[in-house]
Protein backbone atom coordinates (compact mmCIF):
# COMPACT_ATOMS: atom_id res chain seq x y z
CA UNK A 1 0.00 0.00 0.00
CA UNK A 2 1.23 3.62 -0.25
CA UNK A 3 2.31 6.10 2.40
CA UNK A 4 -0.54 7.68 3.64
CA UNK A 5 -1.00 11.54 4.40
CA UNK A 6 -2.21 10.95 7.57
CA UNK A 7 -2.63 7.55 10.02
CA UNK A 8 -5.04 7.28 12.46
CA UNK A 9 -4.28 5.52 15.53
CA UNK A 10 -6.55 4.65 18.48
CA UNK A 11 -5.87 3.98 21.31
CA UNK A 12 -7.52 2.10 24.47
CA UNK A 13 -5.31 3.14 27.13
CA UNK A 14 -7.87 0.56 29.57
CA UNK A 15 -7.15 -0.16 33.04
CA UNK A 16 -4.55 0.03 35.76
CA UNK A 17 -1.15 1.13 34.40
CA UNK A 18 -2.11 0.73 31.05
CA UNK A 19 -3.13 4.74 30.83
CA UNK A 20 -0.37 5.72 32.70
CA UNK A 21 2.26 3.48 30.15
CA UNK A 22 0.15 4.30 27.21
CA UNK A 23 0.21 8.20 28.17
CA UNK A 24 4.34 7.81 27.88
CA UNK A 25 4.24 5.82 24.75
CA UNK A 26 1.35 8.22 23.34
CA UNK A 27 4.06 11.36 24.00
CA UNK A 28 6.96 9.40 22.35
CA UNK A 29 4.64 8.75 19.15
CA UNK A 30 3.92 12.49 18.61
CA UNK A 31 7.76 13.09 19.07
CA UNK A 32 8.18 10.56 16.37
CA UNK A 33 5.75 12.38 14.54
CA UNK A 34 7.02 15.88 14.84
CA UNK A 35 10.71 14.70 14.19
CA UNK A 36 9.69 12.89 10.78
CA UNK A 37 6.95 14.94 10.08
CA UNK A 38 4.03 12.13 10.12
CA UNK A 39 0.45 13.21 11.24
CA UNK A 40 -0.61 10.62 13.14
CA UNK A 41 -4.29 11.65 14.49
CA UNK A 42 -4.59 9.58 17.65
CA UNK A 43 -8.12 9.29 18.93
CA UNK A 44 -7.89 8.30 22.71
CA UNK A 45 -10.81 5.53 23.55
CA UNK A 46 -12.20 4.99 27.28
CA UNK A 47 -12.06 1.28 27.88
CA UNK A 48 -11.95 -1.74 29.94
CA UNK A 49 -12.97 -2.59 33.44
CA UNK A 50 -12.68 0.43 35.19
CA UNK A 51 -15.17 2.14 32.33
CA UNK A 52 -17.70 -0.96 32.59
CA UNK A 53 -17.89 -0.49 36.67
CA UNK A 54 -19.46 2.71 35.57
CA UNK A 55 -21.35 2.38 31.98
CA UNK A 56 -22.34 -1.73 32.36
CA UNK A 57 -20.74 -1.59 28.64
CA UNK A 58 -16.84 -1.78 27.99
CA UNK A 59 -16.30 1.31 25.97
CA UNK A 60 -18.77 3.67 23.79
CA UNK A 61 -20.79 2.78 20.75
CA UNK A 62 -19.36 2.64 17.99
CA UNK A 63 -15.48 1.86 19.11
CA UNK A 64 -14.93 -1.91 17.39
CA UNK A 65 -16.13 0.34 13.95
CA UNK A 66 -13.19 2.83 15.01
CA UNK A 67 -10.90 -0.50 15.98
CA UNK A 68 -11.63 -0.92 12.68
CA UNK A 69 -11.31 1.71 10.46
CA UNK A 70 -8.22 2.52 12.14
CA UNK A 71 -4.60 2.08 10.90
CA UNK A 72 -3.55 0.84 13.93
CA UNK A 73 -4.44 0.39 17.48
CA UNK A 74 -2.18 0.86 20.66
CA UNK A 75 -3.66 -1.22 23.67
CA UNK A 76 -2.50 -0.25 27.62
CA UNK A 77 -3.63 -3.05 29.49
CA UNK A 78 -7.32 -4.52 30.41
CA UNK A 79 -8.49 -6.04 33.91
CA UNK A 80 -9.68 -3.81 36.82
CA UNK A 81 -10.12 -5.02 40.36
CA UNK A 82 -12.42 -3.59 42.78
CA UNK A 83 -12.09 -4.70 46.68
CA UNK A 84 -9.29 -6.85 45.19
CA UNK A 85 -11.26 -8.84 42.95
CA UNK A 86 -11.01 -8.59 39.36
CA UNK A 87 -14.16 -7.37 37.29
CA UNK A 88 -16.40 -9.69 34.90
CA UNK A 89 -19.18 -8.82 32.93
CA UNK A 90 -22.60 -9.09 34.24
CA UNK A 91 -24.85 -11.91 32.03
CA UNK A 92 -26.42 -10.72 29.61
CA UNK A 93 -24.31 -7.36 29.62
CA UNK A 94 -23.31 -7.63 27.17
CA UNK A 95 -22.46 -11.45 26.64
CA UNK A 96 -24.58 -14.51 27.80
CA UNK A 97 -22.00 -15.82 30.09
CA UNK A 98 -19.81 -13.28 32.55
CA UNK A 99 -16.43 -12.72 30.61
CA UNK A 100 -13.47 -10.29 31.93
CA UNK A 101 -14.69 -6.51 31.92
CA UNK A 102 -12.38 -5.62 28.64
CA UNK A 103 -12.94 -9.22 27.02
CA UNK A 104 -14.17 -6.77 23.98
CA UNK A 105 -10.70 -5.00 23.54
CA UNK A 106 -8.41 -7.44 24.32
CA UNK A 107 -9.62 -11.24 23.09
CA UNK A 108 -12.62 -9.80 20.57
CA UNK A 109 -10.16 -7.75 19.00
CA UNK A 110 -7.97 -10.21 18.06
CA UNK A 111 -10.37 -12.30 16.91
CA UNK A 112 -12.62 -10.18 15.30
CA UNK A 113 -10.09 -8.37 13.54
CA UNK A 114 -8.09 -11.55 12.69
CA UNK A 115 -5.09 -10.74 14.24
CA UNK A 116 -3.91 -14.19 13.96
CA UNK A 117 -0.23 -13.90 15.35
CA UNK A 118 0.68 -12.44 18.26
CA UNK A 119 4.19 -12.14 18.14
CA UNK A 120 6.78 -11.72 21.28
CA UNK A 121 10.32 -10.86 21.17
CA UNK A 122 12.07 -12.46 23.54
CA UNK A 123 15.19 -10.92 23.23
CA UNK A 124 18.06 -9.91 26.17
CA UNK A 125 20.29 -6.68 25.61
CA UNK A 126 23.59 -6.07 26.53
CA UNK A 127 23.81 -4.74 30.24
CA UNK A 128 19.60 -5.49 31.01
CA UNK A 129 19.72 -7.09 34.17
CA UNK A 130 17.35 -9.77 35.85
CA UNK A 131 15.53 -8.92 38.81
CA UNK A 132 16.02 -12.01 40.88
CA UNK A 133 15.45 -12.26 44.60
CA UNK A 134 14.40 -9.09 44.38
CA UNK A 135 17.84 -7.99 42.89
CA UNK A 136 19.08 -6.50 39.98
CA UNK A 137 21.81 -9.16 38.95
CA UNK A 138 22.76 -10.29 35.23
CA UNK A 139 21.69 -14.10 35.24
CA UNK A 140 21.19 -15.08 30.88
CA UNK A 141 23.78 -13.63 28.73
CA UNK A 142 22.67 -11.05 25.89
CA UNK A 143 23.53 -13.18 23.18
CA UNK A 144 22.33 -16.60 24.04
CA UNK A 145 18.41 -15.08 24.71
CA UNK A 146 16.82 -14.32 21.10
CA UNK A 147 13.69 -15.73 20.12
CA UNK A 148 10.17 -14.96 19.27
CA UNK A 149 7.42 -16.38 20.68
CA UNK A 150 4.93 -16.84 18.14
CA UNK A 151 1.36 -17.07 19.73
CA UNK A 152 -1.64 -18.03 18.23
CA UNK A 153 -3.99 -15.25 19.25
CA UNK A 154 -7.94 -16.53 18.16
CA UNK A 155 -9.00 -19.79 19.30
CA UNK A 156 -7.70 -22.29 22.21
CA UNK A 157 -8.80 -21.92 25.41
CA UNK A 158 -9.94 -18.15 24.43
CA UNK A 159 -12.97 -18.58 23.04
CA UNK A 160 -15.18 -17.28 25.56
CA UNK A 161 -17.35 -20.10 25.89
CA UNK A 162 -18.01 -21.72 29.36
CA UNK A 163 -20.64 -24.52 29.89
CA UNK A 164 -21.90 -26.00 33.03
CA UNK A 165 -21.83 -29.68 34.07
CA UNK A 166 -23.84 -31.42 36.72
CA UNK A 167 -20.55 -30.88 38.87
CA UNK A 168 -18.66 -28.11 37.16
CA UNK A 169 -18.00 -25.89 34.18
CA UNK A 170 -16.28 -26.93 30.61
CA UNK A 171 -14.26 -24.67 29.09
CA UNK A 172 -13.59 -26.04 25.57
CA UNK A 173 -10.19 -25.88 23.98
CA UNK A 174 -10.78 -25.27 20.00
CA UNK A 175 -7.95 -25.65 16.75
CA UNK A 176 -9.25 -25.41 13.63
CA UNK A 177 -6.90 -26.16 10.48
CA UNK A 178 -7.55 -22.44 9.57
CA UNK A 179 -6.16 -20.28 12.70
CA UNK A 180 -3.25 -22.95 12.82
CA UNK A 181 -2.19 -23.14 9.48
CA UNK A 182 -1.84 -19.33 8.98
CA UNK A 183 -0.02 -19.13 12.46
CA UNK A 184 2.52 -21.62 11.88
CA UNK A 185 3.11 -20.08 8.73
CA UNK A 186 3.94 -17.22 9.95
CA UNK A 187 5.99 -18.54 12.11
CA UNK A 188 7.77 -20.57 9.62
CA UNK A 189 8.25 -17.37 7.15
CA UNK A 190 9.90 -15.47 10.34
CA UNK A 191 12.30 -18.31 10.70
CA UNK A 192 13.22 -17.86 7.27
CA UNK A 193 13.20 -14.02 7.75
CA UNK A 194 15.54 -14.01 10.52
CA UNK A 195 17.61 -16.35 9.09
CA UNK A 196 19.19 -17.29 12.44
CA UNK A 197 18.85 -21.51 13.33
CA UNK A 198 16.61 -21.78 10.37
CA UNK A 199 14.35 -23.92 12.94
CA UNK A 200 10.84 -23.73 14.57
CA UNK A 201 9.55 -25.13 17.73
CA UNK A 202 6.09 -26.03 18.27
CA UNK A 203 4.77 -26.00 22.04
CA UNK A 204 2.02 -27.43 22.92
CA UNK A 205 0.27 -29.95 25.41
CA UNK A 206 -0.07 -32.66 22.78
CA UNK A 207 0.32 -36.00 25.02
CA UNK A 208 -2.78 -35.12 26.72
CA UNK A 209 -5.09 -32.19 24.80
CA UNK A 210 -5.71 -33.79 21.75
CA UNK A 211 -6.70 -30.67 20.11
CA UNK A 212 -3.03 -29.64 20.67
CA UNK A 213 -2.30 -33.09 19.09
CA UNK A 214 -4.17 -31.23 15.94
CA UNK A 215 -2.07 -28.27 16.43
CA UNK A 216 1.07 -30.44 16.26
CA UNK A 217 -0.08 -32.60 13.30
CA UNK A 218 -0.93 -29.39 11.30
CA UNK A 219 2.34 -27.37 11.74
CA UNK A 220 4.16 -30.99 10.84
CA UNK A 221 2.40 -30.98 7.29
CA UNK A 222 2.62 -27.65 7.08
CA UNK A 223 6.68 -27.07 7.60
CA UNK A 224 7.08 -30.40 5.66
CA UNK A 225 5.15 -29.34 2.57
CA UNK A 226 6.08 -25.92 2.35
CA UNK A 227 9.39 -24.97 4.58
CA UNK A 228 11.64 -28.01 3.68
CA UNK A 229 14.51 -25.98 4.30
CA UNK A 230 14.29 -25.12 7.77
CA UNK A 231 14.38 -27.91 10.90
CA UNK A 232 10.97 -28.72 12.38
CA UNK A 233 11.08 -29.18 16.03
CA UNK A 234 8.71 -30.32 19.23
CA UNK A 235 8.58 -29.20 23.03
CA UNK A 236 5.50 -30.19 25.52
CA UNK A 237 5.00 -26.56 27.14
CA UNK A 238 6.12 -28.15 30.79
CA UNK A 239 9.25 -29.23 29.68
CA UNK A 240 9.70 -26.40 27.81
CA UNK A 241 9.22 -23.68 31.13
CA UNK A 242 12.11 -25.41 32.26
CA UNK A 243 14.16 -25.23 29.15
CA UNK A 244 13.57 -21.42 28.07
CA UNK A 245 14.81 -20.80 31.82
CA UNK A 246 18.41 -23.31 31.54
CA UNK A 247 19.09 -23.04 27.71
CA UNK A 248 17.10 -20.06 25.82
CA UNK A 249 19.76 -20.43 23.29
CA UNK A 250 18.21 -23.56 21.62
CA UNK A 251 15.23 -21.08 20.49
CA UNK A 252 15.05 -18.77 17.63
CA UNK A 253 11.28 -19.01 16.32
CA UNK A 254 8.73 -20.49 18.94
CA UNK A 255 5.09 -21.01 18.01
CA UNK A 256 2.38 -22.38 19.78
CA UNK A 257 -1.79 -22.51 20.81
CA UNK A 258 -3.12 -19.31 22.66
CA UNK A 259 -3.12 -20.27 26.17
CA UNK A 260 0.88 -22.29 25.90
CA UNK A 261 2.00 -18.81 23.93
CA UNK A 262 0.19 -16.65 26.50
CA UNK A 263 2.17 -18.71 29.62
CA UNK A 264 5.67 -19.08 27.42
CA UNK A 265 5.56 -15.44 26.74
CA UNK A 266 5.73 -14.35 30.10
CA UNK A 267 7.81 -16.51 31.46
CA UNK A 268 10.37 -15.90 28.44
CA UNK A 269 10.04 -12.02 29.55
CA UNK A 270 12.13 -13.11 33.07
CA UNK A 271 15.35 -14.17 30.89
CA UNK A 272 14.91 -10.78 28.67
CA UNK A 273 14.67 -8.07 31.60
CA UNK A 274 11.21 -8.37 33.55
CA UNK A 275 7.77 -8.12 31.55
CA UNK A 276 8.25 -4.33 31.95
CA UNK A 277 10.15 -4.68 28.78
CA UNK A 278 7.91 -7.18 27.18
CA UNK A 279 6.15 -6.13 23.97
CA UNK A 280 3.59 -7.84 21.44
CA UNK A 281 2.02 -7.42 18.19
CA UNK A 282 -1.49 -8.79 17.13
CA UNK A 283 -0.71 -9.22 13.52
CA UNK A 284 -3.14 -10.20 11.16
CA UNK A 285 -3.65 -9.19 7.33
CA UNK A 286 -5.44 -6.35 7.28
CA UNK A 287 -5.12 -4.80 11.16
CA UNK A 288 -2.55 -4.61 13.44
CA UNK A 289 -2.82 -4.14 17.47
CA UNK A 290 0.45 -3.07 19.68
CA UNK A 291 0.35 -3.91 23.12
CA UNK A 292 2.91 -4.01 26.27
CA UNK A 293 2.32 -7.55 27.73
CA UNK A 294 2.45 -7.18 31.56
CA UNK A 295 -1.24 -6.52 31.83
CA UNK A 296 -2.77 -4.15 34.22
CA UNK A 297 -1.01 -4.57 36.98
CA UNK A 298 -3.73 -2.71 39.51
CA UNK A 299 -1.42 -3.13 42.54
CA UNK A 300 0.69 -0.59 41.00
CA UNK A 301 -1.69 1.32 39.52
CA UNK A 302 -1.20 4.60 40.21
CA UNK A 303 1.98 5.03 41.72
CA UNK A 304 3.38 6.17 38.84
CA UNK A 305 6.15 3.62 38.89
CA UNK A 306 5.50 0.98 36.07
CA UNK A 307 7.84 1.63 33.40
CA UNK A 308 6.65 2.44 30.12
CA UNK A 309 9.21 1.24 28.22
CA UNK A 310 7.36 -1.71 26.73
CA UNK A 311 4.59 0.33 25.68
CA UNK A 312 6.93 2.30 23.68
CA UNK A 313 8.31 -0.56 22.03
CA UNK A 314 4.92 -1.04 21.13
CA UNK A 315 5.04 2.20 19.22
CA UNK A 316 8.20 1.52 18.15
CA UNK A 317 6.55 -2.16 16.88
CA UNK A 318 3.51 -0.40 15.30
CA UNK A 319 6.23 2.19 13.27
CA UNK A 320 8.12 -0.73 11.77
CA UNK A 321 4.56 -2.50 11.09
CA UNK A 322 3.06 0.33 9.55
CA UNK A 323 5.94 1.28 7.28
CA UNK A 324 6.31 -2.41 6.48
CA UNK A 325 2.87 -2.23 5.38
CA UNK A 326 2.34 1.27 3.45
CA UNK A 327 6.53 1.23 2.31
CA UNK A 328 6.53 4.57 4.25
CA UNK A 329 10.16 4.94 4.72
CA UNK A 330 9.53 7.75 7.45
CA UNK A 331 7.69 5.25 9.44
CA UNK A 332 10.90 2.79 8.97
CA UNK A 333 13.31 5.96 10.12
CA UNK A 334 10.94 6.61 13.19
CA UNK A 335 11.03 3.39 14.21
CA UNK A 336 14.62 2.86 13.82
CA UNK A 337 15.45 5.85 15.68
CA UNK A 338 13.37 4.76 18.58
CA UNK A 339 15.20 1.68 18.41
CA UNK A 340 18.37 3.20 18.10
CA UNK A 341 17.93 4.86 21.27
CA UNK A 342 15.18 3.65 23.68
CA UNK A 343 16.56 0.44 24.82
CA UNK A 344 17.88 0.62 28.10
CA UNK A 345 21.37 -0.38 28.59
CA UNK A 346 21.60 0.27 32.44
CA UNK A 347 18.73 -0.15 34.77
CA UNK A 348 19.29 1.22 38.22
CA UNK A 349 16.78 2.04 41.18
CA UNK A 350 16.61 5.91 40.65
CA UNK A 351 15.29 8.32 42.87
CA UNK A 352 12.20 10.03 41.12
CA UNK A 353 14.17 13.41 41.62
CA UNK A 354 16.67 12.32 39.24
CA UNK A 355 14.19 12.40 36.31
CA UNK A 356 17.20 12.82 33.78
CA UNK A 357 20.54 10.93 33.97
CA UNK A 358 23.41 11.40 31.38
CA UNK A 359 25.35 7.92 31.74
CA UNK A 360 28.83 8.47 29.81
CA UNK A 361 29.66 6.32 27.24
CA UNK A 362 32.00 3.59 28.25
CA UNK A 363 33.95 1.41 26.12
CA UNK A 364 31.89 -1.69 27.39
CA UNK A 365 28.83 0.06 27.02
CA UNK A 366 28.72 1.81 22.97
CA UNK A 367 28.82 -0.79 20.90
CA UNK A 368 24.93 -1.56 21.74
CA UNK A 369 22.47 -0.88 20.71
CA UNK A 370 21.07 -0.01 17.56
CA UNK A 371 19.63 0.64 14.70
CA UNK A 372 16.83 -1.23 13.69
CA UNK A 373 16.13 -2.61 10.34
CA UNK A 374 12.87 -4.07 9.00
CA UNK A 375 12.59 -7.79 9.48
CA UNK A 376 9.01 -8.00 8.18
CA UNK A 377 6.94 -6.74 10.96
CA UNK A 378 9.56 -7.24 13.85
CA UNK A 379 12.10 -4.87 15.43
CA UNK A 380 15.62 -6.20 14.24
CA UNK A 381 18.39 -4.89 16.38
CA UNK A 382 21.96 -3.90 15.00
CA UNK A 383 24.90 -2.43 17.09
CA UNK A 384 25.55 0.82 16.57
CA UNK A 385 29.00 2.39 17.60
CA UNK A 386 28.58 6.04 19.21
CA UNK A 387 26.70 8.40 20.90
CA UNK A 388 25.59 8.74 25.00
CA UNK A 389 22.50 7.23 25.87
CA UNK A 390 20.20 9.11 27.96
CA UNK A 391 17.82 7.84 30.27
CA UNK A 392 14.55 9.23 31.47
CA UNK A 393 12.58 8.00 34.24
CA UNK A 394 9.34 7.39 33.52
CA UNK A 395 8.79 10.59 35.79
CA UNK A 396 10.72 12.87 33.39
CA UNK A 397 8.56 11.40 30.34
CA UNK A 398 5.53 13.12 32.36
CA UNK A 399 7.03 15.86 34.06
CA UNK A 400 6.08 19.47 32.83
CA UNK A 401 9.99 20.05 33.67
CA UNK A 402 11.56 17.50 31.48
CA UNK A 403 13.73 19.76 28.86
CA UNK A 404 15.68 21.72 31.64
CA UNK A 405 19.17 20.38 32.20
CA UNK A 406 21.98 20.06 29.83
CA UNK A 407 19.90 19.05 27.12
CA UNK A 408 18.26 20.36 23.80
CA UNK A 409 14.82 20.99 24.07
CA UNK A 410 13.40 19.72 20.79
CA UNK A 411 11.15 22.97 20.33
CA UNK A 412 10.10 25.94 22.13
CA UNK A 413 6.91 24.28 22.39
CA UNK A 414 5.22 23.19 25.74
CA UNK A 415 5.24 19.88 24.42
CA UNK A 416 6.71 17.45 23.82
CA UNK A 417 8.78 17.46 27.33
CA UNK A 418 11.98 16.12 26.02
CA UNK A 419 14.99 16.61 24.14
CA UNK A 420 15.65 15.81 20.84
CA UNK A 421 18.77 13.74 22.64
CA UNK A 422 16.49 11.92 24.52
CA UNK A 423 14.63 10.44 21.68
CA UNK A 424 13.38 7.95 22.79
CA UNK A 425 14.95 7.25 25.75
CA UNK A 426 13.42 5.70 28.51
CA UNK A 427 14.93 3.10 30.88
CA UNK A 428 13.95 2.68 34.66
CA UNK A 429 13.82 0.63 37.16
CA UNK A 430 11.63 -2.78 36.13
CA UNK A 431 9.11 -2.62 38.28
CA UNK A 432 5.76 -4.49 36.65
C1 LIG B 1 -2.06 -11.08 27.44
C2 LIG B 1 -2.98 -11.03 28.62
C3 LIG B 1 -4.40 -11.39 28.19
C4 LIG B 1 -4.36 -12.78 27.61
C5 LIG B 1 -5.43 -11.26 29.30
C6 LIG B 1 -5.50 -9.87 29.86
C7 LIG B 1 -6.81 -11.71 28.88
O1 LIG B 1 -2.55 -11.85 29.63
O2 LIG B 1 -2.26 -10.32 26.49
O3 LIG B 1 -1.11 -11.86 27.47
O4 LIG B 1 -4.45 -13.78 28.33
O5 LIG B 1 -4.24 -12.89 26.39
MN1 LIG C 1 -0.62 -12.77 29.24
Amino acid sequence: MPPKQSYSIVALPGDGIGPEVLSCALKVLSTAGQLFQIDFQVEEIPCGGHYYVEHESEWPAGSFEKCEQADAILLGAVGHEVSGKTVFTKPGKPYPEPQLAGFAQVILNRQKLGLYANVRPVKLYPGVKHKIHGLLKQVWDADKVDYVVIRENTEDAYTGETNSIPDGQVTPIRITRTATERVVRYAFNLARRRGKQHKVTCVDKSNIIGAHRFFREVFREVGAREFPDLELDYAYVDAFCQWQIRNPERYDVVVGPNLVGDIISDNGATTAGGLGLAVGGNIGDEHAMFEPIHGSAPKHAGKDKANPLAAILAVQMMLDWLGTRHEDSRLHRAAQQMCGKALPFRFRNQKRSLALTRLPPRQSERNRFASCRKAGGLPHIKRQSRGAIWVCSPAALRSSAGSSGPHRPLSSNSSPRFCRACLPFCASTDKC
